[in-house]
């Protein structure tokens, strides 16, 4: 039987999969180095997570990896082109997490424009409050303009739901959208500065890649509106961290809603002390379904390549 490492914790969906095709290492928090060095040493396939590095020295340790599988759709922490050059397969896990994350994506909106977190918190620290008029206002969505940074499958289900929260629908890609896409959603193409200027809301749904490091740095923030609010459920590094904690301390924007880091898992002290900052632990997919069907995904692209089939979700390098 051929041996597979999983690198961390996966839904049993997967690892029974897994255990249908080969010998299953799971690695654990106690899992001691040597044992890691054992089962790198031997394995066939690694699953991954997206807090793994899978660089040269992974690859050295694991002579006979024959596929990478990552459980996530995003693969920035792999060296592609390193498992390219050794002919090892990567794959991701595409469509399954999407509407989980574009969810993630619309709760955020709603949550930095309508000031949740922070009245949350108000309740939470016991201070005396009372109903006002005037207190604790937002905005409202209806007419706003959502700018989305990335129209791929989360960035068409984000524009979905907006739609249906009377947004209208700007982006920014690579690539213009299927006419058909583009006419549901009256969503317009723009150029990335023009997004930014005119957007009440901005949402990055692109790919981390060295083209999108830092797409949002201090240059950036100020072309946005000191009425907008920013939105990352993507990856963390799209956006020059320090830069942002500092345009919400000075009002450049008025809000920003993050799931993801630059330095995950540590976040700016900055941005943990702003009021006008909303923060989750990286949970656009964390449903039960979604890291099911994550799981089984990977799961099933190991089974093809160790079967000798071509693995069914590659990943090419950028
Ligand atoms: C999550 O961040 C993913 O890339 O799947």
């Amino acid at each position: 039987m051929p041996s597979i490492i999983v690198t961390g914790e996966i839904p049993e969906a997967g690892l029974e999969l897994l255990r249908s095709a080969g010998d299953v290492a799971v690695w654990h928090r106690e899992t001691a180095a040597q044992d890691r060095t054992a089962d790198l040493a031997a394995a066939e396939a690694a699953v991954t997570l997206l807090t793994d590095r899978v660089d040269e020295a992974f690859l050295d340790a694991a002579p006979h990896l024959r596929i990478v599988a990552n459980v996530a759709v995003g693969h920035d922490n792999i060296d592609v082109a390193a498992c390219a050059a050794r002919g090892i397969a990567v794959t991701n896990t595409p469509g399954v997490l999407t509407d989980a994350t574009a969810d993630l994506a619309m709760a955020l909106v709603l949550m930095t424009t309508r000031r949740l977190a922070e009245g949350e918190r108000l309740i939470r620290s016991g201070e005396p409050w009372a109903w006002g008029m005037t207190m604790m206002l937002g905005v409202g969505l209806q007419g706003r303009r959502l700018g989305i940074i990335g129209m791929g499958g989360i960035g068409t289900a984000l524009a979905r739901r907006a739609r249906a929260f009377g947004m209208t629908i700007g982006y920014h890609n690579r690539h213009r959208v299927d006419a058909t896409v583009e006419s549901e959603l009256e969503a317009q193409l723009l150029g990335l500065d023009e997004l930014l200027a005119t957007s009440d809301v901005v949402s990055l749904n692109c790919p981390y890649t060295p083209q999108t490091h830092h797409l949002i740095d201090r240059d950036a923030l100020e072309r946005m509106r000191p009425s907008a609010h920013l939105v990352n459920t993507a990856r963390g590094a799209i956006v020059d961290e320090a830069a942002l904690a500092e345009a919400l301390a000075a009002g450049t924007i008025a809000g920003a809603a993050l799931d993801v880091f630059e330095h995950e898992p540590d976040v700016d002290p900055r941005l943990r002390a702003s009021d006008r900052a909303v923060l989750l632990p990286h949970l656009g997919s964390a449903t039960i379904e979604t890291r099911e069907a994550m799981a089984t995904t990977a799961a099933r692209n190991v089974l093809a390549v160790l079967a000798g089939d071509p693995p069914l979700h590659p990943v090419a390098a950028r």
